[in-house]
Parts: structure tokens; C-alpha cells; sequence
């Protein structure tokens, strides 16, 4: 079964189940600088977690593109990636453990039809913070479990989120196939990570709030949160290996082998999902920068590059890797086929600045080995690993794999200093990233929101309406909002977007949410995202008489409530996209 049917008998069988489909988040959180990306499905959805109610209602299905970086080193084994698909399902407040558990071993046996006894499942063991979760148990008994495939785990195991410092978290269950291959030893259980237990899905159920002091407080309602991993399910279901084995890897995996001196499988798999990962984040308007979500584009470039070298392909034919990626995955990401010169140019681009100082730092980087093996080191210090990285473009992760071979290691934690310090001194850098919690919705980010919707309507009046908004950074203290724009945007054009902002601000205009379906937003008039398959219902957010923009939300309720602003700032971030950063005056 390919993952696409996959995909599509999940989402049917859901809405069978009187689920409403929704179309997926970027991979980049909109409205939420406190995480770099989305890493699960329930990112986007947040919100409606904590008690919000959801325009389609209180069950909702959908697949979602997942970035996860923590992963990165163990790309390459026979079920991590990076950017991953993840199949999720629902309950906001309404269905909980028995109809979730029911669902979803209905799916697997009925429509998927795996064998019951290839089934393990795991629960909550309990803890000072939540019970047991022997209720879980019993259902999946009932279900036709065998006792003995199910199985008890504490936090480490059995408890999700919350996906940032606070918010919505709670017990799970898991699910797992046994693949049958014995790898470890005879009692080995799903809470090994030999591989022969392959984790299918989680389904969390969600009724705590992890608070700032660490506690968990009762949720005002029981929510359940699925997550079920497209890759891993499509190798099982087709009786392959592992996950590189399938037809959403194996004709780039062949693409690269046929092309290179010598193939060695690590170095392909890394290739093929790196730049998997990276067509998806230009998809999203990421480019290779040195901070934030740009930063780890340019790893996963280079690091492919550095790999496409080691295994003798010349990276001069990356973008014919990036062509054949586009053309397998197009029929399931449609973005692809969208954003197909722009992922070839960025990808080219990268490389080519990438190799103008590879030569040279693997020279720089030989000389370093050198003087450590005559004085019998074998730790490159942060130092040098810094100055390999800033002076070379080396990602420590580059050097980390050239060390190895050299059967070295580098100081990571004293590159981690180095770079701090760097970026302390250099600009805001990564600034509020994974301080706080999933979706910070302060007041003061609220007022930013609504900023925004005020800041876009006035550059499209004042530089013309080929101004698309890009992406938007808000924190408690400031905005940073990208746009399309061809050109620098002169002080004078700025001051005249700063005075029209104001004006609103001081017109006291109301700011009203209302929902409605897809199409009468785009009667309406609404700016935003038309790109939905499903024909859902929005929120779209008018400002009294000026802006009209699809928008989760939230916003005050007057503009009077904002701060006049000021903007701080204006440059480019890459060709034809500008960003401009501003604050209020108190
Ligand atoms: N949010 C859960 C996960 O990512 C479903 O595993």
C-alpha cells in the first residue's frame, strides 16, 4: 500500500467517524516564535486545546508536515527523519480514551489490516502528577489485546508534551508493531530502541496544562491528540525494511547511488532526507541564513553536500537530486511542484557558497588534526570548531563527522560558548526562541498580532498590492513581518506606513472575528491562504472599515488599545523579500 493510499483511507475513515478534514499548518508556526518548527500535529491546534472552540468543531483529522531537528543524528537508522508526515486525529472536549483507542484499532485491523498479534501497545504506569492509566488497558483488552503485549511505562515513555515549556499535555498510549526481528535479546519490549518494536502511533490524551512552575493543572476539558507517522507506517504496510526502502525515498535514494563512486547507504539515506527536508522549509519561505529556521536549512545543505562528496557524487548535480525529489513527491505535496524553481535556486545557491570555502576549510581543518596528533589531542576544542564554522561555514555537525573519522571528537559545549557569545554580540539571533511555552498569547504579543494585520494593509496601500506577507516573528517585544517588496523601502515610505498604522490606532476602530467558509472569505474580500482542499470554515478578523485577513487569531477587541508604533528597521532577507522590525512607544 502506497503512503498515499495510506494517507487518504485515513482521513476517510475518520470522517466516517464524524471528523472534519482540515488542511495542515506550515511548516513554520505562524504567530508562535517560541518554537522553530511545527513538530507535531497538534501545534496548530493549541489553541482549541486549552478550550478555544474550533470553527469545524470539536473533531478534527488531518496530515501534517513535521520538522524535527533533535532527530538529526540518528538519520539513517531504519525509522528517523527530519521532516516526516504526521496523520493525526482529534478530540477537542469530546470523545476520550475508549473511542480514541476503539478508532484507532479499528483502522489498523479493519482497515489496514494488520494481524492482531503484531499489536503492542503500552500505558501510563502513574505518578505523583497523574494515575495509572489502567482505563487505557482495559479497553485495549477488550479490543482483543493479549495481556501480554500490553505494557506499563512511566513519564519518559508514556507521557506527551506539553511541545514547548507549558500548555496542553497529558498520559498516552502507544502503539507498536512487532516486526517480528529479534535484535537485541529475547525479552527485549516496545521501550527498547533496537528497532525490532517499531512505534506506529500515540495517542495522548490530553487533559493537563503544564504550568511555569512545572505543575500540572487540570485542563477545562479532556482532549485527545493522535499522532500517527506516515514513513513508518507505509515501510510496514509494504514489508520493506525500513523507511528509505519505500516510493517516497527509494528513487532519489537511486538517483544518488547511480551517480556516485561509491555509495554507502548512510551517506544516501542522509542525503535523501536532508533534502527532502530542505525543498519542504523553501517551500515555506525559509532561506539559508546563520540564524533561526535558516540556520538549519543551511545545515541540512551542507551537511548533504559534505556527505554527496564523501560518497563521490559531485555536488555540482545536486539540483538534478532535487528535480527527480520533486517529481516523486509532487503528486502528494503540491507545494513542491509550486515552489520548484525556487527550491532548485536556493538549493544551488547554498551549494555554491558552500563549496567557494569548502575546499579551503577541509585544508584549515587538516592543518588543525595535524597539530593535534602531534600533541596526542584528540578533541578539537570550541575554538577552532568556531572558527571552522564562521571563517569556513562549517556546521559543527561537519566537523563533528570529519573529527570522527579522523577518530577525533570536537567540544561542542565550548563551540556552543563560542557561538553564544557570537551571537550576543552580532544581533537578536535566535532571540525568545524555546524560552517559553507553545502559542504565547500575552497581551503583549496579542497587540503585536493585530499590529501585523494593521501593518499589512498599510504597506499594500502604500508600496502596492504585489506586497504578500511572508512570515511574521512576534514576540513580547517587538514584530519582525517579512513581505514581498522588489526594492529597498526608502525612510519616507516607511514614516507614511508608520503614520497610516497610527491613524488606525488612533481612530479606535473595532476589531471584530467572525467565522465563515473558504469561498465567502475570498468573497468577502479577506487576505490570506486560499490553498485549502477541504473547503473549511476560517476566522477572518475585520479592523472596523481597514483590513480584512483570515487569522487563528487572537487580536484585541479595539485598536485603541495599541501602542503607536515604530519602525525600527528595514532590510532584506533575499531577493525580493523584506523585513521590516517594530516596536511600540510607550
Ligand atoms: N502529539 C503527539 C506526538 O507527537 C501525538 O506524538
Amino acid at each position: 500500500m502506497k503512503a498515499i493510499e495510506i494517507r487518504n483511507k485515513y482521513l476517510d475513515f475518520f470522517k466516517s467517524k464524524g471528523h472534519k478534514i482540515i488542511s495542515g499548518a506550515k511548516l513554520i508556526p505562524e504567530n508562535d516564535p517560541t518554537v522553530l518548527f511545527t513538530t507535531a500535529g497538534m501545534h496548530p491546534l493549541v489553541p482549541y486545546l486549552i478550550g478555544s472552540p474550533h470553527p469545524e468543531g470539536k473533531r478534527i483529522v488531518d496530515f501534517q508536515k513535521c520538522l524535527r531537528t533533535d532527530d538529526i543524528d540518528e538519520v539513517g537508522d531504519n525509522r528517523h527523519l527530519t521532516f516526516f508526515e504526521m496523520l493525526g486525529n482529534w478530540s477537542l472536549g469530546d470523545y476520550f480514551k475508549e473511542d480514541s483507542i476503539k478508532y484507532s484499532f479499528e483502522f489498523l485491523t479493519k482497515v489496514l489490516n494488520i494481524p492482531v498479534d503484531k499489536i503492542s501497545v503500552t500505558c501510563f504506569l502513574g505518578d505523583n502528577d497523574a494515575p495509572k492509566d489502567d482505563v487505557s488497558a482495559k479497553i485495549w483488552e477488550e479490543c482483543g489485546i493479549d495481556k501480554t503485549r500490553i505494557y506499563f511505562f512511566g513519564k519518559k515513555d508514556n507521557w506527551w508534551g506539553p511541545a514547548g515549556q507549558t500548555g496542553p499535555c497529558g498520559p498516552d498510549t502507544e502503539i507498536f508493531l512487532d516486526t517480528g526481528v529479534i535484535k537485541c535479546s529475547n525479552d527485549c519490549n516496545p521501550s527498547c530502541d533496537c528497532g525490532k518494536y517499531i512505534e506506529i502511533w500515540n495517542n495522548v490524551f490530553m487533559e493537563y496544562n503544564k504550568m511555569e512552575d512545572g505543575s500540572f493543572k487540570q485542563l477545562s476539558q479532556k482532549n485527545v491528540d493522535t499522532g500517527m507517522g506516515l514513513e513508518r507506517m507505509a515501510f510496514l504496510m509494504q514489508g520493506k525494511n525500513h523507511i528509505f526502502e519505500t516510493e517516497l525515498f527509494m528513487p532519489i535514494i537511486s538517483k544518488v547511488s547511480d551517480m556516485s563512486e561509491n555509495p554507502e547507504e548512510d551517506s544516501l539515506r542522509i542525503i535523501a532526507d536532508h533534502l527532502r527536508a530542505s525543498a519542504f522549509l523553501i517551500c515555506d519561505s525559509v532561506i539559508p541564513s546563520n540564524v533561526g529556521q535558516g540556520y538549519i536549512l543551511r545545515r541540512l545543505i551542507r551537511r548533504t553536500i559534505r556527505h554527496m562528496r564523501k560518497i563521490g557524487f559531485n555536488p555540482d548535480k545536486i539540483t538534478d537530486v532535487c528535480v527527480t525529489l520533486i517529481d516523486n513527491l509532487n503528486n502528494m505535496y503540491g507545494e513542491l511542484e509550486t515552489n520548484r524553481n525556487n527550491i532548485l535556486e536556493e538549493i544551488k545557491t547554498e551549494k555554491n557558497r558552500f563549496m567557494n570555502t569548502l575546499l579551503s576549510g577541509e585544508k584549515e581543518f587538516i592543518k588543525v588534526i595535524n597539530k593535534l596528533k602531534e600533541n596526542n589531542i584528540n578533541i578539537i576544542d570550541g575554538i577552532a570548531t568556531f572558527r571552522l564554522y564562521d571563517t569556513f561555514g562549517f556546521p559543527p555537525e561537519v566537523t563533528n563527522e570529519l573529527a570522527k573519522e579522523n577518530g577525533l571528537c570536537i567540544d561542542m559545549d565550548g563551540f556552543k560558548v563560542c557561538f553564544e557569545q557570537h551571537q550576543a554580540k552580532s544581533r537578536e539571533g535566535s532571540e525568545g526562541i524555546f524560552k517559553g511555552g507553545l502559542a504565547d498569547h500575552s497581551e503583549e504579543t496579542t497587540k503585536y498580532h493585530t499590529a501585523a494585520h494593521l501593518i499589512l494593509e498599510s504597506l499594500q496601500k502604500i508600496l502596492g498590492n504585489d506586497v504578500i506577507q511572508k512570515g511574521s516573528n512576534i514576540t513580547a517585544e517587538r514584530i519582525r513581518f517579512d513581505f514581498s517588496h522588489p526594492e529597498k523601502v526608502t525612510r519616507e515610505l516607511l514614516d507614511q506606513v508608520e503614520d497610516m498604522v497610527n491613524a488606525q490606532i488612533d481612530k479606535k476602530l473595532q476589531v471584530v472575528c467572525s467565522e465563515m467558509l473558504l469561498d465567502e472569505a475570498r468573497k468577502y474580500g479577506a487576505k490570506g491562504i486560499f490553498n485549502s482542499k477541504y473547503g473549511e470554515s476560517v476566522k477572518v478578523y475585520t479592523i472596523e472599515g481597514f483590513s480584512k485577513e483570515i487569522c487563528g487569531g487572537p487580536h484585541v477587541d479595539n485598536t485603541s488599545k495599541l501602542n503607536h508604533i515604530k519602525i525600527l528597521k528595514e532590510e532584506a532577507v533575499s531577493s525580493g523579500i523584506r523585513r521590516i522590525k517594530a516596536v511600540f512607544i510607550k
